[in-house]
């Protein structure tokens, strides 16, 4: 059997961390592409080079070009740049979304057949723009935050109850930005509600914490963004569609009606396997979190009518 090729866009801490995992877990071949000559082959040598230790057998390969990216299975997008002093977040967004539509366009040139699941910031605006650019199904265009968000969730919660992180499922809903929506309502440890569990005041500390997770790390960090988690979240993506496990997690899907949004993507349940987003999971939502949610989509909204996507 043919192994599986994954091209990873962007070689900065989040694509190289992905193609670290995804060689790790033995998953596939991986295609490194960066802009900044030789450091995504630099990159994809050293990793190639830890194979004979680890014991995997993935071929790695670094280019700034994309003939080597051909025939790819999923391409995973985190070429960007990241927000500057001096810089609006509307200078971020025009930026990101040149980079992130001119790497799609060549990414489909190559790999008509592949599913895409974009990265790069503002998250759900950049998954809208890859979906436009590459005249993909929507199935085939997918956005990674939730898995992320979600992490973060499970983590806290975890600590709180002092139990496993295995033990806890989390919900989050929404835009990945400030006004996601964590519900603890779906949120369980072993199936059990973790508003059963613990006091109101720890589960709205712990979803303003997850809402504001990634600019902790960021302000701890000072020099970048997260990307452990993040990189652990688009691998389980990725794993998902190549082993077609049919896993329900959330992402950002691009919604035709699904919870009253309408063109636009936005983070929510979706059953991933071979052919991408295979069903768009609708939940009950109650009168609060639907606001919180319309509120997201409409921040969303905001970036995509900026961006005339
Ligand atoms: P980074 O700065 O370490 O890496 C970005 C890489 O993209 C750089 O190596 C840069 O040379 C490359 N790049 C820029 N233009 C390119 C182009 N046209 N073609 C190919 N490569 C190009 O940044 P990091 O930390 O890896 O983050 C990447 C992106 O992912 C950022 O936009 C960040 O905000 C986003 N992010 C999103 C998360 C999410 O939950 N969706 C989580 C973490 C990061
Ligand atoms: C995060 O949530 C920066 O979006 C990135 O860590």
């Amino acid at each position: 059997m043919a192994r599986k090729k994954v091209t990873v866009v962007g070689a900065g801490n989040v694509g190289a961390t992905t193609a670290h995992r995804l060689a790790d877990k033995e998953l596939c071949d991986v295609v490194l592409v960066d802009i900044v000559e030789g450091m995504p082959q630099g990159k994809a040598l050293d990793l190639a080079q830890s194979g004979p230790v680890e014991g995997y057998d993935c071929k790695l390969v670094g280019t700034n070009g994309y003939r080597e990216t051909a025939n790819s299975d999923v391409v995973v997008i985190t070429s960007g740049i990241a927000r500057k002093p001096g810089m609006s977040r509307d200078d971020l967004l025009n930026t990101n979304a040149g980079i992130v539509g001119s790497v799609t366009e060549e990414i489909v040139k190559q790999s008509p057949n592949c599913i895409i699941i974009v990265v790069s910031n503002p998250l759900d605006a950049m998954t809208q723009v890859a979906f436009k650019k590459s005249g993909f199904p929507k199935n085939r265009v997918v956005g990674m935050a939730g898995v992320l968000d979600s992490a973060r969730m499970r983590t806290f919660l975890a600590e709180a109850l002092n139990v496993s992180v295995e033990n806890v499922t989390a919900f989050v809903l929404g835009g990945h930005g400030d006004t996601m929506v964590p519900l603890p309502r779906y949120s369980t440890c072993a199936g059990i509600p973790v508003t059963e569990l613990l006091p109101k005041e720890v589960v709205d500390q712990i979803v303003t914490r997850t809402a504001n997770g990634g600019a902790e790390i960021v302000s701890l960090l000072k020099t970048g963004s997260a990307y452990y988690a993040p990189s652990a979240a688009a691998v389980e993506m990725v794993e998902t569609i190549l082993k077609d496990k049919k896993k329900i997690l959330p992402c950002a899907a691009y919604l035709e009606g699904e919870y009253g949004i309408n063109g636009l993507y936005v983070g929510v349940p979706v059953k991933l396997g071979a052919t991408g987003i295979e069903e768009i999971i609708q939940i009950n939502l109650t009168t609060e979190e639907r606001a919180a949610l319309q509120k997201s989509a409409g921040a969303v909204q905001e970036l995509v009518d900026m961006l005339g996507v």
